[in-house]
């Protein structure tokens, strides 16, 4: 993707993300309809339904050549990424959404032929934006985003979990998570994969380890970090597959290692 074509795209849906937020802002407290998907915690309401649609006709209309994978259901039936394609969640943190109205994010990865060239994750109720092109740097609004820490020790860092690592799991043994619990300094929790991932970037977190995420939770996520020195894998050590799921390391490089070493891979039965 040449550098002019890139900059305006991103011009392009650095604007539709900002409408997107002001319209959901807007109608923050208009009754919701709240649907629920694979359990009764999986919930989707009709603002996430229309913010897909918002930004799936959007792109339709202005790049028919570019194609969309997202989540709820108004995007393309991918099976490689080729091309230019739009990775989009429109609310991420629909539990917080819903519970909070606030703590959620609309997330944009634009990839080109499978590379990630822009990251947009937009908090809406902070109005703070999140963004990243591809060899630019990251940034929080107008600020460019530090280097990530030097030489960080896993027990000065800050990890950011879900209560899956709590439960019983195929991939870890639960003694091990406690025993990574114990050893990092601090541990946090935020119910927006999308957030997640900028908090790393942002350095206010120094990894975040989850367990199955979809392309849209961490396509823009991905770009954002690795413009700080982050790194983003699977928690097996390999390269993100962005046509499945994956469960996931991205944090500061000087912590991946020993996460993965010394708690997950030990904790395989
Ligand atoms: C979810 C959030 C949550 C993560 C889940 C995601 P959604 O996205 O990012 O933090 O733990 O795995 O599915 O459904 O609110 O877009
Ligand atoms: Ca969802
Ligand atoms: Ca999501
Ligand atoms: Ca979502």
């Amino acid at each position: 993707m040449n550098v002019e074509t890139r900059e305006e795209i991103y011009n392009q849906a650095r604007a539709w993300v900002l409408q997107a937020g002001t319209i959901i802002r807007e109608k923050i407290n208009d009754p919701l309809t709240v649907e629920t998907k694979s359990n009764p915690n999986d919930l989707v309401t009709h603002m996430d339904k229309e913010t897909e649609q918002f930004f799936a006709s959007l792109i339709k209309e202005t790049y028919p050549d570019h194609s969309l994978l997202s989540e709820e259901g108004f995007g393309d039936d991918l099976q490689s990424l080729v091309d230019t394609v739009w990775i989009v969640d429109p609310i991420d943190g629909t539990m917080n959404f819903v519970h909070q109205k606030r703590n959620f994010a609309i997330s944009i990865g634009i990839y080109h032929d499978g590379i990630g060239e822009i990251g947009l994750i937009y908090n809406v109720m902070d109005d703070i934006l999140y963004s990243a092109k591809r060899g630019e740097g990251a940034y929080k609004n107008d600020d460019r985003l530090a280097h990530l820490r030097e030489n960080v020790q896993l027990h000065e860092a800050i990890l950011s979990l879900n209560h899956f690592w709590l439960c019983e799991n195929r991939l870890v043994d639960e003694t091990r998570m406690q025993h990574l619990v114990k050893t990092v300094r601090g541990t946090r929790t935020y119910g927006s994969a999308a957030l997640e991932f900028a908090y790393v970037a942002e350095g206010i977190l120094d990894g975040y380890l989850t367990l199955s995420l979809a392309p849209w939770d961490v396509a823009a996520g991905i770009v954002i970090v690795n413009e700080v020195g982050g790194v983003t894998t699977t928690i097996s050590g390999e390269p993100v597959d962005m046509l499945g799921r994956n469960s996931v390391f991205t944090g500061n490089p000087a912590i991946r290692k020993p996460v993965i070493k010394d708690f997950i891979e030990k904790g395989k039965k």
